[in-house]
């Protein structure tokens, strides 16, 4: 099955029908006026396969993810492709304090809680509809003190694809107690195409002139510091390996890059990150509101899952970009608030757009 797939075709989609914790799950495709197209699967929102054209006119999927929702469920930890949430990314010591009352998370990722805890929404069923050809919503429900978090939050996830070959995410979220919430996707990208080799000679610029250094644990320590003269200048497009192996107490904490920087300009006009496949041209702008971005470059994938197209997820073969608010905000007062009360509306919104680059 896995290694049948020809690069460019999507899975089948009986391989996502199946009944979890009493939810249909199932595989969308969404289309577009330019022959691009996605799937997402109702498993944990996840962001399957997008197939777009390369220098040569190929669709290409840039997305390192399974063929499969049974090889989703048995590879949980990376988070391939996912819906994160309720609180993306990490969360010092699993504690917190909302209104003079302290909450405890689950311990996923010792010493802190990652990427929502224990079964986070990456592994929940959403309740789809399929609005259009190119439009897919998804809901979820998170219950008061679901994964130790306060008040029943409501979400929804719009999933778009734009005729100018854009994935548009949109966001949105209701509480009925004062909560905390950070909701982004977590999809693994390799512009040359699934199964392309290491992403280490990637083009990257990120239009952020500081990010938040981490302790060894990879949390915040609570101050911005300027990329200036540092391996984290993506001011200018730079080939990510260049200086990824640098000796450098920040990219030794990381592991590699797994960094969160500070976007001079959120936008959804002007990009805040481009990156472009070396091999492939495929160009990749990304939009959003979020305030911070987080660049992973895949340093803890170990070859242990075989992929579509029967690739290995072997180190730094993709990369992810998430739009957040920035790890440990909860526990940071000077980060921008994570909170949001009964009677507020959390929106927002990213996309990531495609293009061959010039
Ligand atoms: C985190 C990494 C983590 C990866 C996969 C990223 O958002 O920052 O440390 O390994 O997600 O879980």
């Amino acid at each position: 099955m896995t290694d049948t797939l020809a690069q460019g075709a999507l899975p089948p989609k009986a391989n996502f029908e199946k009944t979890i914790d009493g939810k249909k799950t199932d595989l969308y495709i969404l289309k577009n006026a330019k022959g691009m197209e996605v799937a997402i699967t109702n498993f944990g929102g996840r962001v399957v396969s997008i197939l777009v054209p390369d220098k040569n006119g190929r669709l290409t999927d840039v997305v390192e993810g399974f063929d499969s929702v049974k090889g989703y469920q048995d590879a949980p930890g990376p988070y391939y492709g996912a819906l994160i949430g309720r609180y993306g990314n990490r969360i010092a010591k699993g504690k917190f304090t909302l209104e003079g009352k302290e909450y405890s998370l689950y311990i996923n990722n010792a010493p802190n809680t990652l990427h929502g805890g224990k079964v986070g929404f990456d592994s929940k069923v959403w309740d789809a509809k399929q609005i259009d050809s190119a439009t897919l919503e998804l809901n979820y429900l998170s219950k008061d003190m679901e994964e130790g978090y306060p008040g029943n939050l409501k979400a929804t996830v719009i999933y778009t694809l734009t005729n100018d070959n854009g994935l548009k995410i949109d966001y949105t979220a209701t509480t009925d107690k004062t909560t905390i919430v950070n909701l982004t996707n977590h999809t693994y990208f390799n512009l040359n195409g699934a199964n392309g080799g290491t992403i280490l000679d990637h083009k990257v610029q990120i239009f952020a002139d500081e990010y938040t250094p981490i302790d060894p644990t990879s949390i915040p320590k609570g101050k911005n510091d300027p990329v200036k003269g540092t391996p984290f200048d993506f001011t200018q497009p730079a080939v990510i390996g260049s200086k990824i192996e640098d000796k450098n107490e920040q990219l030794t904490n990381g592991k590699g890059y797994d960094h969160n920087f500070v976007l001079n300009k959120p936008s959804l006009d002007s990009p805040v990150a481009i990156v472009v496949g070396d091999k492939s041209n495929i160009e990749m702008q990304i939009f959003t509101q979020e305030p911070g971005l987080q660049f992973y470059t895949g340093n803890f994938m170990n070859g242990q899952n075989t992929m579509k197209y029967g690739a290995k997820d072997n180190h730094r073969t993709a990369f992810a970009m998430e739009t957040e608010h920035f790890p440990d905000s909860p526990n940071e007062p000077k980060f921008p608030s994570v909170v949001l009360k009964p009677g507020q509306v959390y929106k927002t919104t990213t996309e990531y757009k495609f293009s061959v680059a010039k």
